[in-house]
């Protein structure tokens, strides 16, 4: 206390983590590395747990508490102060007094907040929701705005985006909600006949998942209604895809003083144990990447133009991870991009700005500083 009436007040920095997505846990494993790696000579932090429910909830700054500890996930109602209330950020731009609502008690004050880093994955987070919240609420966040954060989830605009400028997609098509609600029959029609025209397998998604969770590799007929109907547990439009046979690598861009910059490139080693580069295979064996990938000097030159295409296609600011297949002809086709990637120290996107030089407390204040000397607003 008496140390901030002597010196200026530290930025305030609001980590929000875990969320209703399928990626809960992973969010609370990364938030938990950006709490250990944020300098608090610097920044006075604010950990806020969102629930699998949606409630908000104060939690402790216990980094410790919050790793994958004997292969099993942490999880924000064990880390919450307690089982009932709810953190309120202000809607009112003028106000920034974050306040903690608990039945039974008068509201607490948890004081101002002067930037969110929103280390949320998928659904609710890195979606566009959190960020419309942040805008009203006119808190600076760390990351990609409302438009750039809802297209980057989805599968399909996604790649109607990277198309427009250029971008090299994979085959695709798309089932809509009412498509399926209307004739299925006709819905999983297009599938085969997709199918038909692309050959087996496909990749049966979710449009708007993350962490390959709900996603099915398809080796034919036989298992294409069970893998329509895992996909629809998370998302009621699905995105089917022909297979890129490729090696797969990735790619940072990271936004500096002068614009964004693309990292040293990765590879992902094709997994030998799982069918694909699926859930357990990204989390819990930490499947290694190699960094950097070894594709040579132009294709990293070429993967590197392409990630900073793709985050200026989206209008992504601060971050985003670019993920691609390079064919065996030697071209690139983008896979996907994630505007929240990953973000332990043993992640992808931390290890390849590690190797280009950003250590991983940088990384991190990199990404906060960006953010508040950001405004919210039209940008
Ligand atoms: N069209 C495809 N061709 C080949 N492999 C694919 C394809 N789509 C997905 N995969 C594999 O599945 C993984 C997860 O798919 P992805 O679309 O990246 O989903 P998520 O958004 O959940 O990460 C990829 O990293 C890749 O290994
Ligand atoms: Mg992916």
């Amino acid at each position: 206390m008496s140390e901030n009436t002597q010196s200026p007040r530290k930025p305030r920095v609001a980590v929000v983590f875990g969320g209703r997505s399928s990626e809960h846990a992973i969010s609370v494993v990364t938030a938990g590395a950006v709490l250990k790696a944020i300098d608090r000579t610097k920044y006075d932090v604010l950990p806020i747990g969102i629930t699998r429910e949606g409630r908000w909830a104060l939690t402790a700054d216990a980094p410790e508490r919050m790793a994958i500890a004997e292969r099993t996930l942490p999880d924000v109602d064990r880390l919450a102060e307690s089982a009932t209330g709810g953190v309120v950020l202000p809607v009112d731009p003028a106000d920034r007094e974050v306040v903690l609502h608990e039945p039974g008690s008068l509201p607490r004050a948890l004081g101002q907040v002067d930037v969110v880093f929103p280390m949320l994955h998928g659904p609710y987070g890195e979606d566009g929701t959190l960020q419309g919240l942040l805008e009203l609420s006119g808190i600076p966040y760390v990351g990609a705005g409302v438009l750039a954060s809802a297209v980057g989830q989805d599968k399909e605009y996604m790649k109607r985006v990277f198309v427009s400028y250029g971008l090299p997609v994979g085959p695709y098509e798309v089932i809509r909600p009412r498509e399926w609600d209307r004739n299925p029959a006709e819905a999983r029609k297009k599938i085969v006949e997709f199918a038909a025209d692309h050959g087996w397998p496909l990749f049966v998604k979710p449009a708007r998942g993350g962490s390959s969770v709900g996603i099915t590799k398809v080796d034919d007929l036989s298992g294409l209604d069970e893998a329509v109907e895992e996909a629809r547990r998370y998302d009621p439009k699905i995105i089917v895809e022909a297979l890129v046979r490729g090696r797969e690598i990735e790619c940072g861009v990271l936004e500096f003083e002068d614009g964004p910059r693309a990292s040293v490139p990765a590879e992902i080693p094709p997994v030998t144990d799982h069918d694909f580069y699926d859930f357990e295979a990204k989390y819990i064996d930490s499947a290694s990447g190699l960094v950097p990938a070894p594709i040579g000097d132009e294709a990293t030159a070429e993967v590197q133009r392409l990630a900073v295409a793709a985050y200026e296609a989206v209008s992504c600011e601060g971050l985003v991870r670019a993920d691609f297949f390079l064919t065996e002809d030697g071209d690139f086709v983008i896979n996907e991009i994630n505007t929240m990637p990953g973000f332990t120290p043993i992640s992808m996107y931390p290890r390849m700005w590690q190797e280009s030089g950003v250590s991983y407390p940088e990384l991190v204040d990199r990404l906060i500083q960006a953010a508040l000397t950001r405004s919210t607003g039209l940008r």
